[in-house]
């Protein structure tokens, strides 16, 4: 099994380019197969998530064609059918667009009940509220999700939650039905509001994304489009906080600083300085990080997916943090992992108060999800000594060439796949 191994201790120094949004990409790749026009999607990242997505979509019959590492062509004038049940889709949590995308225009989808992180419940209850109340009838049968409807009428929902997803699902279900859907309470993040930018490229008829309200005209068909999809915030913000946590000075390039600012406005609290440009943004950190408390909320309040990572570089500050998680119930998991390493967290319900210490020691861990893999890395990168990370698998999933970016920064770290690798690796950083 491959992992990373890491000799920590180095400053990150330098310039890091960040990739697309794998959040956005996950929904806008889904949503391509409601034109039976072509589709370019540019500046899409290159990862296991988003490989799925497109694999998920092959198996319908959508004609895909790699353009370049980044750049993908998609023709779905001839898909066979409406049913997904591919093995692999169902460890992503985005197989639930493709409930949308197909039901938005087919007005039939059956697709296996979506996977992916395993950060809490993750209940779906808001999507189906917004499909039924278009006039779909959906059931959930042998772990598949069947939704179907003679015709999709516009109304208005109110979400009891802001989800990103439903948010997503439901324009797609409302984008070519009859009439006006007005969704209250949606959620505002950056992806949601370039998911409504490539569907009006399509020619939806989409306002007020970005904001409380959105409101959908239907339209009877969506043509074909050439679309870039926008930087990572996320990928962008786990590279300012390494820097951060590693005492660094890197400038965090392709980013739309204005995402970003929650994150600043933490790191600025904490003692570094973030200056920001039109597209990028310098993390300096000189000296011991100070404490600050996070509560993470829906945008433009800080990013759960920032979490972990902003929770290991608190977890190196002076004085007691206290970071409360908001969003989802199960996202302290690899706390115990950083515990290994010398951190003094204790989690309390959805708060971990964090009382700093000068440097984690290297140790043998393992990602438990995604972001907490990332923050993890981070971790390593700080800490005395060697330290290897397992199932980077989950890590992969939504970060492209993590390592490799991290080594243009004078990271010490590699990926092995093997003890003889791991060794070699030892005694040439020894
Ligand atoms: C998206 O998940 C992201 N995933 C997550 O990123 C991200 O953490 C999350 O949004 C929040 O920003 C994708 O875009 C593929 P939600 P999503 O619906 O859409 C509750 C990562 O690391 N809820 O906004 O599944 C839910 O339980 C991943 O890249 C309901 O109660 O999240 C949670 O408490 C992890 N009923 C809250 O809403 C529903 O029907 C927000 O979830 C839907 C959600």
């Amino acid at each position: 099994m491959e992992k990373y191994v890491i000799k920590g201790g180095t400053p990150l120094v330098g310039e890091v380019e960040i990739g697309g949004a794998k959040n956005a990409a996950l929904a806008i790749l889904a949503a391509a197969t409601m034109s039976s026009e072509t589709v370019y999607i540019d500046n899409m990242p290159d990862e296991a998530d988003t490989n799925v997505m497109l694999q998920a979509m092959s198996s319908i019959g959508v004609l895909i064609e790699r353009t370049g590492r980044h750049s993908v062509k998609i023709n779905a004038s001839q898909i066979t059918n409406h049913t997904i049940e591919n093995d692999y889709i169902k460890k992503i949590r985005a197989s639930y667009y493709l409930i949308g995308a197909l039901l938005g225009k087919y007005k039939t989808a059956q697709v296996v009940l979506p996977g992916g992180c395993n950060i809490g419940l993750r209940p779906i209850d808001q999507h189906i509220k917004g499909f039924t109340a278009l006039g779909a009838n959906v059931s959930i049968e042998h772990g598949m999700i069947d939704a179907k409807a003679d015709k999709l009428v516009g109304n208005h929902i109110y979400l009891d939650v802001v989800s990103v997803g439903a948010t997503i699902n439901i324009m797609m279900a409302a984008v070519m039905a009859e009439g006006k859907t007005i969704i209250e309470n949606a959620a505002k993040e950056p992806h949601v509001v370039d998911f409504a930018n490539f569907l009006n490229s399509m020619g939806a008829n989409i306002k007020g994304a970005g904001t409380d309200v959105i409101r959908i005209r239907g339209v009877e068909r969506l043509h074909g489009t050439e679309y870039t999809i926008i930087p990572d915030q996320i990928e962008a913000g786990t590279f300012m906080v390494a820097a951060a946590a590693t005492m660094g000075d890197v400038t965090v390039k392709n980013v739309i600083p204005k995402h970003l600012e929650s994150i600043s406005a933490k790191l600025v609290e904490m003692g570094c300085q973030v200056q920001e440009s039109d597209d990028a943004v310098r993390v300096v950190a000189t000296k011991r990080l100070q404490k600050t408390n996070v509560k993470t909320l829906p945008y433009p309040g800080f990013p759960t997916d920032m979490q972990p990572q902003i929770t290991v570089a608190l977890g190196l500050a002076s004085g007691v943090s206290l970071v409360t998680e908001s969003i989802f119930e199960n996202r302290f998991k690899y706390v115990d992992e950083l515990t290994r390493m010398g951190a003094n967290i204790k989690v309390e319900g959805s708060t971990a108060i964090i009382d700093g210490i000068d440097k984690y020691t290297g140790a043998d861990i393992s990602a438990p999800d995604l972001r907490a893999g990332a923050a993890l890395v981070i971790a390593g990168l700080t800490a005395e000594g060697f330290t290897t990370v397992e199932d980077i698998r989950y890590i992969e999933r939504g970060y492209e060439e993590f390592d490799a970016k991290l080594r243009e920064l004078g990271a010490q770290i590699t990926k092995v796949d093997s003890d003889r690798e791991l060794q070699k690796f030892k005694l040439r950083y020894a």
